[in-house]
């Protein structure tokens, strides 16, 4: 045989071989044989991403995607044109516009409502699905999943329930055990830690959702690449002992930052022990009157924190919501749902709780 072929099918034995960790899989495809057969479809790594995830959340299916944005436009198809689609008054700035733009493009109602109060409710029409974040992006409002998905549920039992879960966490909250027929990340976050990798993850308890859902991954090609899904299953690891650190640390900032002149509100969710089970990271405070236009100088005198897009990784981050997370939304949008540029957004790492501080203590002096 020819060397050139020789060469083109030299090939690792992988079975023989039995590395103790799962080695990326970076392969289209498979061969007849393999339960898998083109990664657009599966593909071991996002198989074992799925699986560990699943197991977190408790739920039976898990769909791994390249990103946040691709679960929720994934979701959005399950719609039909002239159905009706409800979103909360806050969530994440480009969930917002995709979903204008979705609904106006499809002809789907669209109805906003501020949906941690719960009297609005009484004002809702019959609605075919309902996606909200729970705590809310911003200012982290608790929407009750439990109570919201029975009131949906009553003039629609076939309204489906969706919840972002990328805030709280498979570990402290658990909306398809709470009466969610779908839950989803942006795996960008807790789920990579790092800030080194963009991931989603759908995830649902029901067969036929998840056989539609997947169907429309392969159809769409949105499906996690299997070195994103290798780096998110190796992050998955130390996830739990993430969250514990971020939650202590967070704790004793909340402490430090309650009460100081500058800040006239701090928010931080409600931990009701029933729904959410703890909080690990990422707070808002806003800035009081006289400080109200000082974000550029507070950010520029924090060492220690990114002001790079983001949150939940090992380092800690600072962001202005008006300008990063809800940029894509017009002006009049944001202040519509009292959203100011006095609104600043904290994500603490794993760095020193003093050293955190002394660093937050610099900021806050340098705007006095
Ligand atoms: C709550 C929430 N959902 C979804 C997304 C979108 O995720 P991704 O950036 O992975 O597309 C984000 C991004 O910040 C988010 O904060």
């Amino acid at each position: 045989m020819d060397k050139i072929t020789r060469s083109l099918h030299a090939k690792a034995n992988v079975e023989r071989d039995a590395p103790t960790a799962t080695p990326i899989y970076q392969a289209s495809a498979f061969e007849a044989h393999s339960d898998y057969f083109y990664t657009r479809n599966d593909n071991p790594n996002i198989s074992e991403f799925e699986q560990a995830v699943a197991i977190l959340e408790e739920t039976e299916f898990a769909l791994g995607v390249t990103t946040g944005m691709a679960a929720i436009h994934i979701v959005l198809n399950l719609l039909r044109p002239n159905q009706t689609l409800l979103i909360n008054k806050h969530l994440y700035g480009c969930s917002f516009k995709l979903f204008q733009w979705f609904c106006e493009n499809f002809d789907i109602n669209l109805i906003v409502e501020d949906l941690s109060i719960k009297n609005n409710w009484n004002n809702l029409p019959k609605i075919d699905m309902v996606l909200f974040e729970t705590p809310t992006n911003p200012f982290l409002f608790s929407i009750k999943i439990k109570e919201l998905s029975r009131f949906i549920k009553a003039k629609n039992e076939k309204a489906l329930v969706v919840v972002d879960n990328t805030w709280a966490t498979p570990f402290y909250q658990k909306p398809c055990s709470l009466g969610a027929d779908i839950s989803l990340h942006s795996a960008t976050k807790y789920f990579s830690g790092h800030s080194d990798v963009m991931g989603g993850v759908i995830l649902t308890d029901r067969k036929g959702i998840y056989d539609k859902l997947r169907s429309l991954r392969f159809y769409f090609g949105s499906i996690l690449p299997p070195f994103s899904a290798w780096l998110l299953r190796r992050s998955l690891f130390t996830l739990e002992i993430r969250l514990e650190k971020h939650q202590e640390t967070t704790k004793k900032l909340l402490e430090f930052i309650e009460g100081r002149a500058e800040v006239k509100k701090l928010y931080y969710p409600d931990i009701d022990g029933v729904q959410l089970m703890g909080y690990p990271t990422l707070i808002f405070f806003e800035l009081d009157e006289k400080w109200k236009s000082k974000y550029k100088e507070f950010s520029e005198n924090l060492r220690l924190f990114s002001t790079g897009t983001g949150m939940a990784c090992v380092t800690s981050m600072v962001a202005q919501p008006f300008t990063g997370s809800h940029s894509s939304m017009e002006d009049e949008e944001k202040y519509s749902i009292d959203l100011t540029p006095a609104l600043v957004r904290l994500s603490f790492g794993m760095e020193k709780v003093d050293d955190l501080k002394t660093d937050l203590q610099r900021a806050f002096d340098a705007i006095k």
